[in-house]
């Protein structure tokens, strides 16, 4: 018998039944999709005393302190678990070496701290990067000569790292892609008795011309800011390989890659290698693309989002940050 009469004659063959039904098909699907998977990211601003919205990130506010805990409320009633914090800063506090980061008074310190009194049940991740503090948009410190510092920006990621963890942040969230940075970040943490305060590591960050609409939400320079120093290229997989791995050995708690959709091999290849829980990040220019079609009526949202949340969920994500967090806990599931 041939390939081809096995498969359309043989009555063993039929693969077709199991697709027969929702019902059916919901009880051999391989993943899903949950509430419990979703991080939800928020801006919180120093810059307006009302909720402000971001033109290529529709339906995302940039929040301010007065309104944070009320918004905090309603991600823990939508049934999310899980903030992701990114600071919108006065621009009159950036200067070159980012240092309104560790400012205990500073806005990201107070909105932990409204976060985890407003919303007690919800884990708070706080981003860990000098680009929203410095006056150039990078996420480390410049020399004379426009090279970024590796250890000195480390050393300015420990301070903002212990700061955050005083504040009472969950998880902080480094996502410079400086050298060591996660060793040494939970060395000074450990050392300074925030034993319990994990870290999320941005570990296989590549340069993306994805980043736009977050860069202009937070107001941390061009659209095309290169930052191919320190990002992975993306022609690259055995060096994100590398990189979370070490930040594994380093003490990383949760893995992540970031873009999402472009990198869904890198995410399937470090499944394969780590096991720690990962997370992949669906970035704000994907989430402005779905938006876009959507809004042209080009795609129906609905199996749009759900089709690509859950094609990060089967390539390995245990945890998804995306901007649809909220609108998918309303409209999309149980
Ligand atoms: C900053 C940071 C960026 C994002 C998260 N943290 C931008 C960048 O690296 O330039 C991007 C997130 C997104 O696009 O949704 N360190």
């Amino acid at each position: 018998m041939t390939q081809s009469e096995i498969s359309i004659g043989h009555p063993h063959q039929r693969l077709r039944r199991l697709r027969q039904s929702a019902a059916l098909r919901d009880m051999v699907a391989e993943h899903q999709l949950s509430k419990t998977d979703l991080i939800c990211p928020v801006f919180v601003t120093e810059i307006n005393d009302k909720r402000t919205p971001i033109a290529s990130l529709p339906q995302v506010d940039r929040i301010p302190l007065t309104e944070l805990a009320a918004e905090a409320k309603r991600i823990q009633n939508l049934g999310l678990k899980s903030v992701l914090l990114f600071p919108v800063v006065d621009p009159a506090k950036k200067t070159n070496d980012g240092r309104e980061a560790f400012n205990p008074e500073g806005l990201i310190q107070k909105a932990i701290a409204c976060v985890r009194q407003a919303a007690p049940e919800l884990i708070v991740m706080a981003d860990v990067a000098l680009d929203p503090f410095t006056t150039h948009g990078h996420d480390g410190i410049l020399d004379s000569a426009g090279r970024i510092l590796n250890d000195e920006t480390v050393a300015a990621l420990v301070r903002m790292s212990c700061s955050l963890a005083d504040a009472g942040v969950h998880f902080v969230a480094p996502s410079d892609m400086m050298d060591g940075r996660i060793g040494a970040i939970r060395t000074a943490l450990d050392a300074h008795g925030s034993t319990e305060t994990g870290i999320l590591a941005y570990s296989a960050k590549f340069a993306s011309a994805f980043y736009g609409p977050f860069r202009e939400a937070v107001g941390s320079g061009a659209r095309g800011l290169d930052k191919k120093t320190y990002q992975l290229n993306y022609a690259n997989v055995r060096e994100a390989l590398l990189e979370a791995e070490y930040d594994e050995a380093e003490g990383a708690d949760l893995i992540m890659v970031k873009p999402g959709l472009c990198y869904l091999d890198i995410l399937c290849r470090i499944k394969a290698r780590s096991t720690k829980p990962l997370v992949m990040y669906h970035v704000s220019g994907e989430y402005a693309m779905l938006k876009a079609a959507v809004e042209r009526d080009w795609l129906d949202e609905k199996p749009a989002v759900l089709e690509t949340l859950t094609s990060m969920k089967r390539a390995g994500a245990d945890l998804i940050v995306t901007y649809y967090a909220q609108w998918a806990a309303e409209h999309l599931l149980k």
